[in-house]
Parts: C-alpha cells; structure tokens; sequence
C-alpha cells in the first residue's frame, strides 16, 4: 500500500458487531483475564485502540513496534529513560524543542547521566561521541529554525560507535520524512501536532523494531503516560486525513515562506524549501515535502514581533503547532521560554523570531493578512 491508502486503512480495527466502517472504541479499563492470553490494562499499552494507532503508525514510519503516549514529552522522556543509566552520556543537537532540551537540562545530572549539546550537524554528532556514549538524540527540520541534519550521516556514525539513534520526526512527519529507511532506531512524535492535526488532543508516540520497543514498553509501564479509547478514536479519524492535509499545509507553506523571503519588512526567512536555505540540498535528499513550519524575524523596529501578531486577525497567535489553521508564536515567549535566554542567544533564537505553523487555509487569504500585518 502506498501511504495515502495506508492513512486511511492501516490498523483498522473491524467491528464486527454492526459491521461500521470505523474502529469501534472499546473504553474499558478492567479485562476479564482467566482465558485471556494477554492481561489488557491501559497502562499495560496494549488495549484494542492503542494498537490499531500503533500499527498505523508503525505502517507509516515503517517501524515493526511502538507505543502510543500521552504526550511527546511522555515518549521523549520514557524513550530517554528506557536506555541511559548512571554513568552513560548522551548526545542531542543544542537546536532541539525547548521542552525536550530543559527537561535534559534539569533532570540528567541528579541520575548521573552527562550529555552533550552540540551544533546541528553530523561532524559535531561525531566529535561529541565518548566510549560511554550511550544515544544520539536529533530532530530535524528543528524547532524553530528549521536547520537540517543528515540524517543517514548520522544514523551511519551511531552505528559505528554502537549508539542508539532517536530522531524526533514531529516537524517533518512521517508524510515528508522516513526516518527509520535512513537508519534511525527509534522514530518519536508528538502526536499532539500534525498527527492530531485539529489543535484538540495530546498524544505522542515512539516506533522502532520489535526488541527495542520491548524495553520501552517495560518502562513505559512503570512511568505510565497512556493514551485513553476515547482519544485512540479521534487520533485515529484524524491519521486518515494525514497526508491530504500535511501535501496543502507543505504547498502553503511553501508559498508563504516565498512571499516572506520577498518582503521587504521581513528579513531571515528559515525555511527548508527556499534554496537559500542552508540545509536545502539534505532536505532535498532526505524529505518527501518540506513541511509546513517556518520562521521569520521582521526587519523593523518600528514593528515589534508582539504588535505584529496583534495585527493578524486570520492567523492566530497559539501555542503549539501542526493544526489544520494557522498560528503563530515568537518561540523566546513560547516554546523555548523554559530555556535560559543565553542559550537561547546561543541557539538564535532572538526576541523578534517568530514561528508560523501553515495550515490548510487557503494561502491567498494567509498571505493577505501576512501582508497587512505587515504594513507599518
Ligand atoms: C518538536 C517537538 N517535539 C516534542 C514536543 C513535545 O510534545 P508534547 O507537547 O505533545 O508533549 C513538541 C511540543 O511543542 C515539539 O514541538
């Protein structure tokens, strides 16, 4: 099956009930087990509607296992904790999601695990690599700058120094980006973004193959972090309609961050698709699309990014990113406000950025009110 057939069909459950073309929701949390083979309990990861996402999931990213989590950071952190102990070291790109670099930053040194935050790049992956290095963590395109690693690259240096790759595939989703066919191990998303899709639910979501998803199973079911039926369901409505909305929001975007880059109000377009872009060649090599985030930083000061989002009135200043609609934050404020202000310096992250997630809209109406905005 090609993915746009896999997004509708992959995983479905069959109701055999009232023969409905949907996956029914089975809510229960309690399991008669005397001749069951399997104890089913939610935090157990192994309900009805958490597999049938799983195995859509795995279908898309060509993955053999995963878990289904109640939020990215949930997969993130249960993902991170499965693998490293006292003593290990980590590797992680310093341009990685605000939340994913803090929760390293206050957590690590009190289990005696050390880690590096290196620049986007696989020479600086490899550099940083030590005999206790244990994983390599990357995301690419990044959060908010959308800078590009090459993936094989990495995945080609981890396997010499036998690490464990883990990529965070949110931004690219698994329409424009196949993580696990470059060699990456373990393929995270937070599912609350394009997955979901509607800006309505929280989830996240680790693949990999069979024995490692084995071991973060084991710690996912002491961390819990499960995602509930009910949830399940609309994930899975909203995963049909996946590369439909990912294919307009990659072409919206596209148009959005050509008319930016044009403007002249707007200086610093970050965006994979511009052949300016520094990561363009790679992305050409190992994307499908482009994707449908991009960042900007306006050019005068007469036009602060806070007035700026006041002025839209189609585009909606939000946190969070990957919705049908189309928002916008400035990333210092937002995103990356966990991060102290010198790394945020350190990443580029500076208080005019701001970051807009392209919809679905139709991308005439976007830019008309991009460009009033605009005005000064
Ligand atoms: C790239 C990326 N990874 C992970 C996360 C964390 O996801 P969640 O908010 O679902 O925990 C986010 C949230 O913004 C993100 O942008």
């Amino acid at each position: 099956m090609n993915i746009e057939t896999k997004c509708v069909h992959a995983g479905e459950g069959a109701d055999t009930i009232t023969k409905g073309l949907n996956t029914p929701i089975f809510p229960s949390s309690a399991h008669e087990y005397l001749d069951a083979e399997d104890l089913a309990y939610p935090r157990y990861f192994n309900t009805f509607n958490q597999k049938v996402i799983v195995r859509k999931i795995c279908e898309l990213e060509k993955a053999e296992d995963g878990i289904l989590f109640s939020s990215g950071m949930a997969a993130i952190s249960t993902v991170l904790f499965s693998f490293l102990k006292a003593g290990d070291h980590i590797i992680l790109q310093d341009e990685i999601y605000g939340g994913s670099h803090a929760f390293v930053e206050e957590f690590f040194e009190r289990f005696g695990i050390s880690y590096s935050f290196v620049a986007t790049n696989a020479g600086a992956i490899e550099s940083a690599i030590r005999p206790e290095t244990r994983i390599i963590f990357i995301e690419t395109p990044t959060n908010p700058l959308l800078s590009i690693v090459d993936i094989k690259e990495v995945a080609e240096t981890a396997k010499r120094n036998k690490c464990i790759t883990v990529i965070d595939n949110t931004f690219a989703t698994p329409i424009n980006q196949n993580p696990v066919k470059l060699g990456i191990d373990i393929v995270i998303h937070s599912g609350t973004k394009y997955l979901g899709g509607h800006s309505d639910l929280s989830c996240g979501a680790a693949v990999t193959t069979l024995d490692l998803a084995s071991k973060i199973r084991k710690t996912a079911t002491n961390f819990g972090g499960n995602l509930n039926a009910l949830t399940c369901y609309i994930l899975e409505r909203s995963l049909k309609t996946l590369s439909v909305r990912v294919k307009q929001q990659n072409e919206n975007a596209f148009q959005t961050a050509k008319f930016l880059n044009h403007h002249s109000a707007v200086k610093n377009v970050y965006y994979p698709g511009l052949s300016d872009h520094p990561g363009h060649a790679v992305a050409c090599d190992q994307m499908n699309g482009f994707g449908a985030m991009l960042s900007f930083e306006l050019n005068d000061s007469n036009l602060s990014a806070d007035n700026f989002m006041r002025k839209l009135s189609l585009v909606k200043p939000a946190v969070s990113l990957g919705g049908i609609e189309t928002t916008i934050c400035d990333p210092a404020r937002t995103s990356h406000a966990k991060i102290s202000p010198r790394v945020r310096a350190r990443q580029g992250i500076t208080d005019s950025l701001l970051r807009l997630s392209v919809g679905i809209e139709n991308v005439e109406d976007l830019i008309k009110d991009i460009d009033q905005a605009l005005e000064i």
